[in-house]
This record gives structure tokens, sequence and C-alpha cells, in this order.
């Protein structure tokens, strides 16, 4: 699966989105309510009642406010002129959206179609002005529901200025079209000729689980306490004088810091770090968790330090130790894992490669480190069956299309590392998940595959450029090279005779 351009973007304008919806002067969006009807039910139901609910329980727990809510301020924006609206839903969602027959919806004969889904088309008609859609349902169907606009007179210019999401991409609506930035590969193959050349409205696969609650619900096996857990070694700087650290614990601990010192030494360094907070919705018992992080400068090279995290309040934990490069000629090695998917066996075998190889000097993991990237539990477990093991060798990672998936970007993972912020700068490159590291005399050049490939390519160019380095590594998840699927467009930018002022080894 690959994945186009713009969702990204389109995720940033739909959380400004979602900001702008809390001014005083407009109404509150789907996220608001959707984060109160949560909070509600933890405090009404049990675990094993959440499991059963379904979309007829949802309508009668809900105020007739929270109701129209879910049923407008899904989708809006305005027209200049009457139109005619064109709503594709697939034919596999067992449930319709409870909003769409009252709203005046009522499904035609037409049939839309690509490689994956037959949807069924509903349409309405709406007067020149403002028209509102609801959520695509309480179960979190992947393939959501998108539209497609007409004048009703053919003589009228549509004009349509979108209000939500504030920033939404349009294309024709044919053959070949796709609609979902996040499997931009998934195209129409059949297009009933009465729609064909309408304005065709663009979403993300991650919409699904805008007010997800039907089997939504999940805990985790490992959730936070106060005392410091899932600490993780990274590097934003320099690794001969810089060391990042990250960690959790639960919510209620409001501050923790770092205590660290050369090994053999007395004299201790405290360095405050700082806090981010990180929400779960559905994590039933622990939908709240910080997570801290905190970077130290000024170390020496080739040492070995002593460290201890924690606060007043949560605890310290107990003394663990990590080394910085040193720059001596000496070569060194790395441990390179692919596709972790927060399995024990990699847990274990993480654990084992530090028995058996000490003096390490990092670890990468080249993608899908877990196999949800915005199920906090994933992280949890990954975290627990790996160990201590970065705890005293830092970790640098990559995104693979399971840490950020369905056009909902990656925000937990970038939440879990700090990392160099030198990737390109390109709106579609998240920070942090392209960048460049030097360790000794290599160059590691770390890629987000899953971010476009061309808006990339002139920044790796440049890096090799200029880069001296014996070595220059390159880390991305999807293989150019592989039997299962084909990433000619990968081969093709950054493939062997690419480009032939630089050669990419
Ligand atoms: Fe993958």
């Amino acid at each position: 699966m690959k994945f186009s351009g713009p969702f990204l973007f389109l995720l940033l304008v739909l959380f400004s989105a979602f900001t702008d919806r809390d001014k005083p002067q407009s109404k509150p969006g789907v996220k608001v309510v959707m984060d109160g009807v949560v909070t509600r039910l933890y405090k009404t139901y049990q675990p094993q009642q959440l499991d059963t609910i379904q979309q007829d329980f949802v309508l009668s727990f809900l105020t007739n406010q929270e109701k129209k809510i879910l049923a407008t301020q899904y989708w809006t924006f305005r027209t200049n002129v009457p139109v005619v609206v064109s709503l594709m839903r697939d034919q596999a969602q067992k449930v319709l959206p409870f909003w769409l027959k009252d709203s005046g919806f009522r499904k035609t004969e037409l049939i839309v179609k690509n490689e994956e889904y037959t949807y069924e088309v509903w349409q309405r008609t709406y007067e020149a002005g403002v028209v509102s859609l609801g959520i695509n349902g309480f179960d979190k169907h992947r393939p959501v529901y998108f539209i497609s606009v007409k004048a009703q007179r053919p003589g009228d210019a549509l004009r349509i200025s979108p209000i939500f999401p504030a920033h939404q991409t349009f294309t024709t609506f044919q053959k070949g079209a796709f609609t979902y930035h996040d499997w931009s590969d998934l195209t129409l193959s059949e297009v009933p000729e009465s729609l064909r050349g309408q304005t065709l409205f663009q979403t993300i696969r991650g919409r699904a689980r805008e007010a997800h609650l039907v089997g939504a619900f999940r805990r985790t096996k490992f959730p936070a306490t106060t005392q410091p857990d899932q600490i993780l070694l990274t590097w934003s700087g320099n690794p001969a004088t810089t060391q990042d650290i990250q960690w959790r614990t639960t919510a209620s601990v409001p501050n923790g810091s770092i205590k660290y010192w050369q090994k053999g030494s007395r004299d201790t360094l405290v360095k405050a770090a700082t806090l981010n907070k990180m929400e779960d919705r559905l994590l039933q018992n622990d939908r709240y968790a910080h997570r801290f992080t905190t970077q130290l400068t000024g170390l020496k090279p080739g040492k070995t330090y002593d460290y201890q995290i924690g606060s007043p309040k949560g605890g310290w934990s107990s003394v663990a130790s990590f080394q910085t490069q040193s720059t001596t000629n000496e070569g060194f090695s790395f441990i390179w894992f692919g596709d972790t998917h927060k399995s024990p066996v990699f847990g274990e075998m993480a654990q084992q490669t530090l028995t058996r190889h000490p003096n390490i000097a990092f670890y990468s993991i080249a993608g899908d480190l877990v196999s949800t990237g915005l199920h906090r539990d994933e992280w949890d477990e990954l975290w627990q069956y790996s160990g201590t093991t970065f705890q005293s060798k830092p970790l640098l990672p990559i995104p693979g299309n399971h840490d950020s998936q369905d056009g909902l970007g990656a925000w937990m993972y970038q939440q879990m590392f700090s990392l160099p912020h030198n990737g390109p700068k390109h709106p579609e490159v998240p920070d942090e998940q392209t960048y460049a590291f030097r360790y000794k005399n290599a160059l590691f050049l770390m890629i987000d595959a899953t971010a476009p490939i061309e808006a990339q390519t002139a920044w790796i160019q440049q890096q090799l450029a200029q880069s001296k380095d014996d070595w220059k590594f390159m880390f991305f998840h999807f293989p150019p090279y592989t039997f299962e699927e084909d990433y000619a467009d990968i081969r093709k930018a950054w493939g062997p005779g690419a480009h032939s002022s630089t050669n990419i080894t």
C-alpha cells in the first residue's frame, strides 16, 4: 500500500479546524462531543458493558444536542448555488449512519466501485448555503463515505467554500480518481455516467475513528504508575556530547528530572524534563499518561554516565548508564530490526542482543514498531517486552505504515521519541520522522517512506553530496526489491542510477 502526499497536511488542517471550532462563535464539533460522551460512559458503565455497545444503545445515551452535532458537524461546507449532494457509502458497512435518512438523503440505484469496495449512492438537494453532514458511524468502518457535489442548474458556476475540514481537497469525479489520501493507489474503477465530472471531495480513512464506540474500548496490560518506566534513550544532537532520555509516568506526576554523573565521579547534575500529556480516549484503564523528555548536553566524549530519573512525587528509577560516542578511530557496530510489531519475541531477542553484544553503539527499528500507531496500549507492550534494553543503548527508529496510519499521522510516535529536527523542510514530511545523524565516520539517513518519496529526494541528494563520511546508510520502511509488493517509485527515485550526479550505495 502506498501513501500519497497531502494526507498529513489534511490531518494538520483537521486538528486546526477542531481548534477553530472551539472558538465562541462556532458550535462544538464531533471531537468535543465524543470526548464528553466517552467520559460519561466511563463514569456510568463497567468495562464489560462498554464492550457490548451498539448504535441503538449509543443513540439512547446521547443528548439531543449531541446527536444534532454528530449528525451535522462531521463535514460542512458552503455552496453559492443550489446543489445535489451524492454520498457514496460502502455497502459492506452493516449499520447505516444514523442521521442519513432523517436528514433527507435517499438511496439511488447508482453504484460506484473501486478495486476493494462497492458504494451505494445516496442523494439529496440543498439550496445555496451551508451543507452539513454527519459522522460515518459508531463502528470503525475504514472505507468511510465520500461525497460529490454538482450544481442543480446546468448553467450555474459552482463555488464551494469548505468550513470543516477547513482545507478540503477536491478532484473530478471520474474513473481513476482516488478518494482516500492515505490510499491513493485505490482508484475508482466504476463511476456512473450521471456522476462523472462532478466535484469529488477526498477524505482519509482515519475519519472512521472520530466517533468510534462499537467494539472500540481497549485496556493496556501495562498501565502507567507514579514510578517512571519505559525509559528510553535517543539522540537528537551529537552522540559524543549529548543524550536524550524519555520516560513515562501516570498523569498524577506533574514533573520529572534526571540526575546524572560521570561514572566514578561524585558531581551529580540535575536537568528538568519537558512534559507531554498523552491521551488515548478509548484506553479504558489508562486514558491519560505523562511522557517526559529531556536532553543532556555538554557531555564528554567516550565516557560512561550513570543516571536516575524521577521526581519527588513519583520516586526515582534505579541507576542505569549510557556511553557517549568516543572520538577515537575504532570502528563501531549497531543492531537493526524491522517490523517489530510490539512482539514479545522481538522483546526477548532485543534483550538477548544486549547480553551477546554489550558494546554496540545503538539500535534501530526500520518501521512498524507497533501494529496500530495511535493505540497507546501497543506502545506499552513494545516497551514492556523490550525490558531495559533502551535504557543503556539509544534507539533511532523510523516510522512504517503501521506507525503512521490511515492518514492520521504518527503523533504518538513523535511523542515517544526525541530525534534530530534536521529533515526536509516540507509540509508533507513530518519533523523527526525523516532525519540524519552521524556516528563516528558514518552518516545515517533515516527516511519516513510513508511520507511522499518525491518530497525527500532533494534532501537525500544534498545530504549525500555534503557528506565526507566513510559510510553512508539509508533506512526506510518499504523495501525497493521485494517479491511481495512493487515499490517502483522508490527504486526509481532512490535506487542505483537514479541520479547521475549522486551515487547512492
Ligand atoms: Fe509495513
